[in-house]
């Protein structure tokens, strides 16, 4: 298990559902919070609650999420654990509904946020001596999810660049965890709950896919997927049929590098 106690974590998306839940459970176990959302109102409030700090972040800036992570270090002096997971779903297709704003806006938050968000931290961690990356990605990270395809692209880019970064961070102890959640109740999906009930399909609550994202911290595995359904064990999805980190066929270095390639 992770030591927590004294432990500075920062959290995109952090005023609502997921992220705050899982502040309230890091909170629980001693860690100090700085919530980075859009929304003022809800993270002021989360972060009263907490006893923690609220910094306005847009995480489709990446000069905000570096002011994110600054805020961090000044409030707490170091920085240890990251969730990177604000995110939102676009509800449409590639049909006559199609936006292409909208698509920019998804691709955002959802992609650019994240990669803006481990670029700002990276310093931090090293600074502090390692540490962790979470990042919300969903399980339609890792199936297909013809409801949302956008969304869907946008979650498979997160889950692939976290298990292409594994290897790097890990010179520096940094690890690095896509979260794969599947349907959660949370405002994200309010608009379909109803829907969702009268279905009786059952949803995740915040909570439960906050407690796998800090089992996912605990176990120390990086490059993981971690899928999390309800009345499952959340575990690292096992990815079969094609070349893991660990078996893949090394190409030359040159390529691993980019000198060869660019
Ligand atoms: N709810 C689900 O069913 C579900 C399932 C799988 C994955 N997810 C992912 O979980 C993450 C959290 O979603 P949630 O369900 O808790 O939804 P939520 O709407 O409750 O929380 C999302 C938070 O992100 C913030 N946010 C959105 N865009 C932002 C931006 N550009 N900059 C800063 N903050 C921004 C919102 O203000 C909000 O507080 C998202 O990445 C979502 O895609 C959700």
């Amino acid at each position: 298990m992770r030591e927590l106690h004294g432990a500075a974590v920062l959290i995109t998306g952090g005023a609502s559902g997921i992220g705050a839940a899982f502040a309230r459970a890091v909170t629980a176990r001693g860690a100090r919070v700085v919530l980075a959302d859009l929304d003022e109102a809800a993270g002021e409030t989360v972060a009263a609650e907490l006893g923690g700090r609220f910094v306005r972040t847009d995480v489709r800036r990446p000069e905000d999420l570096a002011a994110a992570v600054a805020a961090t270090e000044e409030a707490y002096g170091r920085l240890d654990l990251v969730h990177l997971n604000a995110g939102l779903g676009s509800g449409m297709t590639l049909g006559e509904d199609f936006d292409p704003e909208r698509y920019r806006l998804l691709v955002d938050a959802n992609v650019h946020g994240v990669v803006f968000g481990v670029h700002a931290a990276l310093p931090a961690l090293r600074r502090a001596g390692g540490g962790a990356i979470v990042a919300t990605a969903s399980l339609s990270g890792l199936t297909p999810f013809p409801g949302d395809p956008l969304y869907a692209a946008s979650k498979h880019a997160v889950v692939g660049l976290v298990r292409s970064l594994a290897e790097s961070l890990a010179a520096d102890g940094i690890t690095i965890t896509a979260l794969c959640p599947g349907f959660t109740d949370t405002p994200l999906v309010a608009p379909f709950a109803g829907a969702f009930r009268a279905a009786g399909f059952p949803l995740l609550t915040a909570e439960e896919v906050a407690d796998a994202a800090l089992a996912a911290v605990d176990g120390g595995g990086s490059g993981e997927a971690w899928v999390v359904q309800p009345g499952r064990t959340a575990e690292p999805y096992r990815f079969r049929g094609v070349p893991g980190p660990a078996e893949h066929q090394a190409p030359p270095e040159s390529v691993r590098s980019g000198d060869g390639v660019r």
